[in-house]
């Protein structure tokens, strides 16, 4: 079996306003059906590292192989695109757009018909029903709760039936109910013989992972 996700040595400081290392060197494995944790203190550099994996920001030096293709300049927006769901840790919802415009953004970009009725309305408007949203579904999402827009950011990333989700901290904001409505969605997708990548400072999230690395002294540690 191929795995969904291979990083090979990492390296990423940055130099503005003066030089820091941040990764030195990550290698990460991830296969179809599991599940892995990202887990440090913070500053550490994990949700830096989660989007050079997600495609979202380049390493100084290293590797990404997405099902099989390494991440260049020229494949990197089809990747992110059909490959890819992300959830931001500041969710980086469009506040001007409603909740439903947000969770159909991929499929437009992907050049799909999102009018009612569409399939792709359907699949947005089920979503949205998964994560307790249906009613807010045309509400504007600056008006939303933070765990509100949280929970849109995932119905996002699930929008284009992804093969991997990175998810900084997806329950950060949430009532514990409501957290583990969103942590059975993202283990049940996991199931359909996909990958979730999270970066999470839940200690109990992190024991229900498949594999649970730390991030310390910019390199990965099995946890
Ligand atoms: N564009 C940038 N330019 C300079 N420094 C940056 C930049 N982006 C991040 N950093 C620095 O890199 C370090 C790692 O940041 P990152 O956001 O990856 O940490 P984190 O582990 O996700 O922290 P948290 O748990 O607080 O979210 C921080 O010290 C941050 O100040
Ligand atoms: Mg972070």
């Amino acid at each position: 079996m191929a795995p969904l996700l291979k990083a090979n040595k990492i390296r990423k400081a940055f130099h503005y306003p003066y030089h820091t290392q941040i990764l030195n060197g990550i290698d990460l494995t991830v296969m179809p059906g599991e599940s892995v944790a990202i887990v440090g203190r913070s500053g550490e550099g994990k949700s830096t590292l989660l989007q050079i994996l997600g495609t979202l920001e380049e390493p100084c030096e290293g590797t990404v192989h997405i099902c099989n293709d390494m991440v260049s300049k020229k494949n990197k927006t089809r990747i992110r695109n059909e490959e890819i769901g992300f959830v931001f840790q500041s969710f980086h919802l469009l506040e001007d757009y409603t909740a439903l415009e947000n969770v159909l953004m991929p499929a437009m970009i992907g050049g799909r018909s999102t009018v009612k009725g569409s399939p792709s309305y359907k699949r947005g408007m089920e979503l949205l029903a998964h994560v307790g949203l249906e009613e807010r579904a045309h509400f504007q999402s600056k008006v939303l709760s933070g765990g509100e827009k949280q929970r849109v950011a995932l119905a996002r990333a699930m929008c284009n039936d992804p093969k991997i989700i990175f998810a900084d901290e997806p329950s950060g904001n949430l009532d514990s109910q409501t957290a583990e409505l969103i942590h059975q969605l993202l283990f049940s997708f996991v199931k359909e013989g996909k990958a979730l990548v999270l970066v999470t400072h839940d200690k109990e999230l992190a024991k229900r992972v498949s594999t649970c690395y730390e991030l310390t002294n910019h390199m990965l540690e099995l946890g």
